[in-house]
């Protein structure tokens, strides 16, 4: 088969890794790709939102089976198009990534399919958005409606800082059209899991949970990133949660789905809270995460053109996925500066040098004069698979070891969980 990978990271990376294990994929593109993932696959120079393009080059090169990685052509109708231009394309259609695209749209649907999650009201007003921030008090969560990057969520202490969330999102403009509509929450305490769950509108199949690191300095300090590290399993999300999980929200989540005539095919993202109630959704994606995928698609035994296929066609209770033994650990390396400012053009030097048991998935590099040189906030991610995750972290902080570029910035506790 030629299959066509939408987008650019690591998570890409991971997938074409994947991927180019598979015997059903003879060739293998990536749009636009990175540095790392053409060592894999043929780059092909198309912005991963430009969806009019990517379906124009696929029907010219005979592309059978289109994956889309990235939230914001899944939010595009890019599986969409592909239907209607007659090719099989992988990820949720435009009605049902609105899980991801739109908060209001995932609450309102938790709320009228009871599926458990934090007390929210939303506002399009900004006045009464106060008034109610006044009534509930602090701590309390604002977070702006839409793809915001990730960083339209404010988890505020104080109802001051609550309301001049609100004043900046409905007044300043800072998320654009994503800021004119915010969701105010409760505010829910608790160790957090992520779960990526395998879905083929139907039938929902849960990968192991996993856990990232978000913000950009050690200790859960500094500002929010797109995440620094990730792991898996999580050590919090026993066999009990997990059957809770699936009974309370998973299941229910792709009935609801179904139910409103947006079946949910591709993969889903349930970002949870474990709380003293139970387990609860905090935010749903409607794609692989990033780092998540680095780790998780390390630890996956099953071939992934199967599953995938599988999630088209419908017969995801048909397939037994199975997992590695262990645990696996990605550390990403980033630009000094990010998520801020930070510069791109440096040369990387030690890839040469990094141990063969690891994997060293390319997030934003490119090659200059036959030499690595980094292209993003995010560069690299340092990937290795152990026995446990205390041997997982170990191994994926030794692999990096060699590594480095001028300013190169990573957090040293990723996955120092077994302490807590
Ligand atoms: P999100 O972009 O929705 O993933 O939110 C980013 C982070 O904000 C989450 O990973 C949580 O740590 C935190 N967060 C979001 N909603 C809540 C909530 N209702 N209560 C507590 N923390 C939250
Ligand atoms: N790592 C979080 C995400 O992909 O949304």
């Amino acid at each position: 088969m030629n299959v066509l990978v939408v987008g650019g990271g690591g998570r890409e990376h991971a997938i074409c890794w994947k991927l180019a294990q598979s015997p059903k994929v003879s060739t293998l593109y990536c749009a636009p790709g990175n540095a790392g993932i053409a060592q894999l696959a043929q780059c092909v120079d198309i912005a991963a939102t430009d969806v009019e393009a990517m379906v124009i080059w696929a029907r010219e090169h005979a592309i059978d089976f289109v994956v889309v990685a990235p939230d914001d052509p899944l939010a595009l109708g890019m599986v969409d198009a592909m239907e209607a231009a007659g090719l099989r394309a992988f990820g949720p259609r435009k009605n049902a990534a609105i899980i991801e695209a739109s908060k209001a749209f995932s609450k309102e649907l938790m709320a009228k399919y009871h599926i458990p999650t934090a007390k929210y009201r939303t506002f399009t007003d900004e006045a009464q958005a106060l008034d109610y921030i006044d009534a509930q008090g602090a701590p309390i969560v604002v977070k702006a409606d839409g793809l915001a990057l990730g960083k339209g969520v404010i988890v505020a202490a104080t109802v001051e800082e609550a309301k001049q969330a609100v004043r900046d999102m409905m007044e300043g403009g800072r998320f654009g059209a994503s800021g004119s509509t915010v969701v105010i929450e409760e505010c829910m305490t608790g160790p957090e899991v992520t779960v990526l769950a395998f879905a083929d509108g139907k039938t929902v199949k849960p990968m192991i949970s996993s856990q990232d690191h978000k913000r950009a300095f050690d200790g859960n300090l500094g500002p929010n990133t797109g995440g620094m590290g990730a792991f898996c399993p999580s050590p919090n999300y026993t066999p009990d949660i997990a059957q809770r999980c699936m009974e309370e929200i998973f299941r229910p989540t792709m009935a609801a789905m179904q139910a409103e005539g947006r079946p949910f095919k591709g993969v889903i993202y349930f970002g949870l809270m474990l709380t003293e109630e139970g387990p609860k959704v905090v935010e749903y994606n409607a794609r692989f995460g990033d780092p998540e995928t680095q780790p998780l698609l390390s630890m996956l035994e099953t071939d992934l053109m199967e599953i995938f296929q599988a999630c088209v066609d419908g017969t995801l209770d048909e397939l037994e996925i199975r997992w590695k033994e262990g645990a696996a650990c990605c550390l990403v390396l980033a630009s000094g500066g990010y998520p801020l400012s930070y510069e791109k053009g440096h040369v990387i030097y030690g890839l040469e040098e990094v141990p063969q048991w690891a994997t060293v998935f390319h997030a934003g590099t490119r090659k200059k004069d036959g030499a690595f040189v980094t292209a993003g906030g995010r560069v690299l991610g340092v990937t290795a698979v152990g026995t446990d995750l205390k041997d997982a972290v170990a191994k994926a902080y030794e692999a990096a070891k060699p590594i480095h570029w001028k300013d190169m910035h990573y957090r040293r506790d990723i996955g120092q969980v077994w302490v807590d």
